[in-house]
């Protein structure tokens, strides 16, 4: 099958487009077309995205990127046989903009719409890569607005372990950018700021790395952070040590509660996904780890690691034959569990 996908849960419109027959053998394969606009140069100016401009950007963008993506595959609307959508989380008005775009298209055309969420897009994302993960796995999905760790047996079958209890991952990344007088989104400048720095000048808290469950706080390293840059105010050299010391930190972190983790499961293949996935640090430790305790470990393609719509379009392909949405009503839904998409156990009581 066919599914032109939408993602525009925030600040970047993605359309992609998935052939699942060609996937067949390779996910990667069934790839065929995909587009991307990112609002960041957008957003700069205010620090943060303002949803308000994100909606009416996104609104801007959908037709015409999906256009493109279809005229590059040379495939035309009547060959589509489903369009999909991020129905959440995500900024409720940026939602509406793709969830209305892709349930438009698909009344006209007369297929199912299919609502995708976000996280499970980011989840299965690795799986779109030249070596996939097989099932089942434990996923550490760290994005900018969480961070959780999920046993993941099947498509559907998602346990949460643990997940931040404040800030997620990526948002310790952005704020600790801010503080440092860095550009948004913080995650990539921070880092390239710490590859000039020391880690080991400043040390910083490590919330809850001895908690003895799989949660994560990252909300009191702000503080730390602000507080070292009050410090060292005078010194110019200062401000690439403490990112350094921001990565280092963080990334401990992660690196920990997924190990601790895979020992908790049993399992030996760990999935990393959502935009942080994208760091560099963060990979190096891990893939360190892994040699050392045999075990192996996962990333989506680098262009995958943020908001993209080859996710949105392949989550829906795989999810296809559970949905049997021809109404056309749509919903969102900012707030929303991705443990919650689990589905009953075979035989379990509804
Ligand atoms: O998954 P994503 O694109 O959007 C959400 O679903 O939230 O993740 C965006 C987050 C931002 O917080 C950004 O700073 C962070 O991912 N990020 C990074 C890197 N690239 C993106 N953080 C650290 N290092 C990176 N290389
Ligand atoms: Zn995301």
């Amino acid at each position: 099958m066919l599914v032109l996908g939408f993602e525009t849960s925030c600040d970047e419109t993605g359309v992609a487009l998935f052939d699942s027959r060609r996937g067949r053998v390779r996910a990667l394969d069934g790839l065929i077309a995909q587009a991307l606009h990112s609002q960041v140069r957008m957003h700069e100016d205010y620090g943060g995205v303002v949803p308000e401009l994100a909606s009416r950007d996104h609104l801007r963008r959908t037709l015409v990127l999906a256009r493109r993506v279809l005229a590059s595959a040379g495939r035309v609307p009547a060959d589509l046989d489903a369009v999909a959508y991020t129905q959440g989380p995500g900024l409720a008005g940026a939602l509406l903009v793709g969830a209305g775009t892709a349930t438009g298209l698909a009344c006209a055309l007369g297929v199912p719409a299919i609502p995708v969420h976000h996280l499970e897009g980011h989840l299965l994302s690795p799986l779109l890569a030249a070596r996939p993960p097989a099932f089942p796995f434990v996923a550490l999905l760290v994005s900018g607005g969480h961070t959780q760790l999920m046993r993941v047996d099947g498509i559907g079958r998602y346990d949460l372990l643990g997940e931040s209890v404040d800030d997620a991952a990526g948002e310790a990344f952005d704020k600790s950018a801010k503080l440092l007088g860095l550009g948004y989104p913080g995650g990539p400048a921070l880092s390239a700021l710490a590859r000039q720095g020391r880690a080991g000048r400043f040390r910083l808290p490590r919330p809850m790395l001895d908690s003895g469950n799989l949660d994560f706080s990252f909300s009191g390293l702000k503080t730390a952070v602000h507080l070292l840059v009050r410090a060292n105010a005078s010194d110019p050299g200062a401000h690439a040590d403490i990112a350094a010391a921001v990565e280092d930190a963080i990334t401990e972190v992660l690196t920990a509660k997924a190990l601790r983790a895979l020992e908790r499961t049993g399992l030996s293949r760990l999935v990393v996904a959502g935009g942080v996935s994208a760091n560099q640090p963060l990979r190096a430790r891990l893939d360190r780890a892994a040699t050392a305790q045999s075990f192996e470990v996962f990333y989506p393609e680098l262009s995958l690691c943020t908001d993209n719509g080859a996710m949105i379009a392949f989550a829906a392909a795989l999810r296809a034959e559970t949905v049997h949405g021809r109404d056309y009503g749509f919903e969102v839904r900012p707030r929303w569990d991705l443990a919650a998409l689990s589905a009953p156990a075979p035989g379990a009581p509804d």
